[in-house]
């Protein structure tokens, strides 16, 4: 097994960074493959918290080499940020670890603006303001700007003046200002200086290391409830967050996988709009954002907060086509009295246990509930010391999702895990 996707199976912020981290410690190149610095992923290691948005979570790992795919959108002012945090804070050799690929799109000023004045307007969705929507929407449209242009300044100068020209009735309409061409260049010069020697070919660098037989871990961001295609459109993001989209989003065959790991939490959140069928207004839902400290690690957002949705994760498992399943946060429900599963939901006079396409939010959620258990599980490391309830809850949601579950999350550290079994193994 040299090959492995690790992927959100929720609405983001399943605990990826975490689970990613926690795998390189066998993998020797990390690659992400969708979305920009809309994507906040948390590692605690030794106690330390660190925050990546753009790069990808194996970079603690100072053997690990780090790619960011095609399939990315990469604004250059946060990704230079984010080398120099880390360089900061002690991180060794992060530049010389980094490959960027040539094909990845660039997020710029314009996008950045577009998205802001849209989300202040009534039909906003909730996005995280980063330009992530309009950045994809240029390069659908085939007026996108890509990393390998930084090296050549004359046909930067060509694509931003065509993409504003193409934006500015956009921006006028939402009542924004037009940005300039030459204030837009200026910026990008010392940060296009600091990225071109990352340029490089994504595609070949995970081929090579796969053919090497090195492990190779592809790292998700987002997640299938969000991914463009598969999601609870329109309340999604603009890329290909699941497995399949690794294959594009890095440019491998999808037979060079050999295993898809999903994440998910053992309740559900989500941030920003959209149909949310299990969300909890109660106390019960107030603590699991208290506990799980469900606030938005990229907007600072409080997230919305409710019971683990599995025909939601039905669903993951088979557009994914889960090999096994990290459940994080199991700790976040010690102390609840009772728990609950949603099983199916109810939907226009009748049950249904497949996850509709069109009527989400009128969905009403059937659960299925359990004794809860008060012991806090944080010293966990192997399935016998964990409460008899917990066990029972983790049963069900293995057999109704019909996937195994591998890794299961008891805190936010590095070790807070209960690793049954190794996906490179
Ligand atoms: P990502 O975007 O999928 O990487 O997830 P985020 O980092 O946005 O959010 C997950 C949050 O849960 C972070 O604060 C993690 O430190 C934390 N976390 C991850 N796994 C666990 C776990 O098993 N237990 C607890 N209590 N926290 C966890
Ligand atoms: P990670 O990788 C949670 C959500 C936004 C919004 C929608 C569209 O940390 O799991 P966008 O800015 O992408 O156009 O916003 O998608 N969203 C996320 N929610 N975790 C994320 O990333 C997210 N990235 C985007 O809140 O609802
Ligand atoms: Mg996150």
């Amino acid at each position: 097994m040299t090959c492995v996707v690790v992927v959100g199976a929720q609405w983001g912020d399943e605990g990826k960074g975490k689970v990613v981290d926690l795998c390189t410690e066998r993998a020797s190149l990390v690659a992400r493959y969708a979305g920009g610095p809309n994507a906040g992923h948390t590692l605690v290691v030794g106690g330390e918290k660190t925050i990546v948005r753009l790069i990808p979570s194996g970079v603690l790992r100072p053997d690990s080499r780090c790619v960011l795919g095609q399939g990315m959108v990469i604004d250059p002012a946060v990704l230079v940020d984010e080398i120099d945090g880390l360089t900061r804070r002690g991180v060794e050799r992060v530049q010389e670890r980094l490959l960027l690929s040539e094909r990845a799109h660039l997020i710029l000023p314009y996008h950045v603006l577009v998205d802001g004045l849209r989300e202040a307007r009534a039909s906003a969705i909730g996005t995280t303001k980063k330009g992530i929507g309009p950045a994809y929407e240029d390069k659908a449209r085939r007026l996108g700007v890509r990393a390998a242009d930084l090296r050549h300044p004359k046909r930067l100068r060509d694509l931003v003046s065509t993409a504003i020209a193409a934006w500015t009735p956009v921006l006028l309409a939402l009542g924004g200002e037009v940005p300039s061409v030459e204030a837009i260049l200026e910026t990008l010069a010392p940060l296009g200086d600091r990225l071109t020697p990352l340029l490089g070919d994504a595609s070949r660098a995970v081929h090579d290391a796969i053919q090497a037989g090195e492990p190779v871990l592809l790292e998700g961001a987002q997640g299938t409830l969000l991914d463009i295609d598969h999601g609870t459109y329109p309340f999604v993001t603009s890329s290909s967050a699941v497995a399949g989209g690794a294959a594009t989003g890095l440019g491998i065959g999808p037979t060079r996988i050999d295993h898809v790991l999903g994440i998910a939490k053992a309740y559900l959140t989500r941030v920003g709009g959209g149909p949310f069928p299990t969300e909890l207004s109660d106390a019960t839902g107030e603590h699991l954002r208290t506990v799980g400290h469900e606030f938005g690690s990229v907007t600072g957002r409080p997230r919305r907060t409710g019971w683990l949705d599995l025909p939601a994760l039905r669903y993951a498992a088979r557009v994914n086509g889960l090999d096994s399943l990290a459940l994080t946060k199991l700790d976040v429900l010690s102390g609840l009295s009772e728990v609950a599963l949603c099983v199916g939901y109810e939907l226009n006079g009748a049950r249904t246990k497949e996850l509709p396409v069109d009527e989400l939010d009128s969905a009403k959620p059937v659960l299925e509930r359990f004794a809860g258990w008060q012991e806090p599980l944080e010293h966990a490391r192997s399935i016998s010391e964990l409460p008899r309830a917990a066990r029972a809850y983790l049963d069900r949601v293995a057999e109704f999702v019909d996937v195994p579950i591998t890794v299961i999350g008891v805190g936010p550290g590095r070790e807070a895990s209960i690793v049954l079994a190794d996906p490179f193994a």
